[in-house]
Order: structure tokens, then C-alpha cells, then sequence
């Protein structure tokens, strides 16, 4: 009886361990090959959108995704206004559902511009152009392929 509520209780935590993780292992597998992201942000004007490069993302232990900022200017105007964001991304190289050649991703979630402190120095020495770090806080990561 202990040991079936003993393997009930800890089953349970290994359960909502694996549903706070918002990106699957494929999300992961996508940014191992090359392609581009589409970032689009909405401040109170029209949807706005850059681009950015998959094997630019860098995912934090906290599945935080951040992003090198060389210039990004009018992203950054529209998330002080509206810190929303929303991302596409994908890789034909990566396998999807029912075997399909292809995947990719929709992300949701909130940003901010960071331009210090220990995780820009780590990005800065990565990515030397950036002058900023775009860091989204995921809500949801959708596989759609
Ligand atoms: C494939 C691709 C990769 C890009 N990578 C970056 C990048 O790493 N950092 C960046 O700031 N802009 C990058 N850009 C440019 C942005 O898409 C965007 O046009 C530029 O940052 C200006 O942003 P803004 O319109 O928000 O001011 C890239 C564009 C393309 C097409």
C-alpha cells in the first residue's frame, strides 16, 4: 500500500515536471538545423515582423528562449508598449507528424530587451554583433507539422 502511494505521489511529480516543460524534445531538434524564425510583435500599430536565424536561439534551463539583438529597434519600441510576442519557426530536415518530412513550431509568449548582467555577457561572447538580448518568456509552443 506505501509503496503504491509512494509510486502514485511520485508519478504524479514526474507528470507535472514533464507538463511545466513547454518545448519538446522536436522544438530542440529544429535548432540543430539551420532556418529562419519569424518574430512578430504588435505595439499598437500593425503586426511588425523580423527574422532571425534558428541556430541563433539560445534556450536557458528555464526554457527562457534568447535571441542577439544587433538591431531590432522597432521590436523593441512595440514590446515596451505591448510585451507580447509571437514566433514561427521550422526545419524541412526534421521529421513532423505522421512521418512528414518537416516540422515547425508557433510560440507564444512575452519579451523583454535586456543590455547586461551574467546572460548578456554569455550571449555578447556568442554573438559579438548584439547590442541587446531578446528574451521570451514561452507560453505555449505549438508543434503545427
Ligand atoms: C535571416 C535573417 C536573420 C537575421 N538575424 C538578425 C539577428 O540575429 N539580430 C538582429 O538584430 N537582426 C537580425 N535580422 C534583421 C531583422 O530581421 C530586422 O530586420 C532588424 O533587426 C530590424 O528590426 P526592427 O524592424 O525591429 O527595427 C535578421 C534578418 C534575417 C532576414
Amino acid at each position: 500500500m506505501i509503496v503504491i502511494l509512494y509510486e502514485y505521489v511520485m508519478g504524479k511529480g514526474r507528470d507535472s515536471m514533464n507538463t511545466n516543460k513547454m518545448l519538446s524534445e522536436k522544438f530542440y531538434e529544429v535548432l540543430k538545423h539551420e532556418g529562419i524564425v519569424t518574430i512578430i510583435t504588435w505595439g499598437k500599430g500593425e503586426p511588425h515582423i523580423v527574422n532571425e536565424w534558428n541556430s541563433y536561439l539560445v534556450i536557458t534551463e528555464d526554457e527562457r528562449i534568447l535571441i542577439p539583438a544587433g538591431l531590432m529597434h522597432k521590436t523593441e519600441e512595440n514590446i515596451n508598449i505591448n510585451n507580447k510576442i509571437k514566433m514561427a519557426l521550422g526545419s524541412k530536415n526534421v521529421v513532423g507528424f505522421d512521418n512528414y518530412q518537416g516540422t515547425g513550431f508557433v510560440v507564444e509568449g512575452t519579451a523583454r530587451f535586456f543590455d547586461s548582467g551574467f546572460e548578456y555577457e554569455m550571449m555578447k561572447d556568442k554573438f559579438s554583433f548584439l547590442t541587446r538580448v531578446l528574451e521570451i518568456t514561452v507560453t505555449s509552443a505549438k508543434q503545427m507539422l
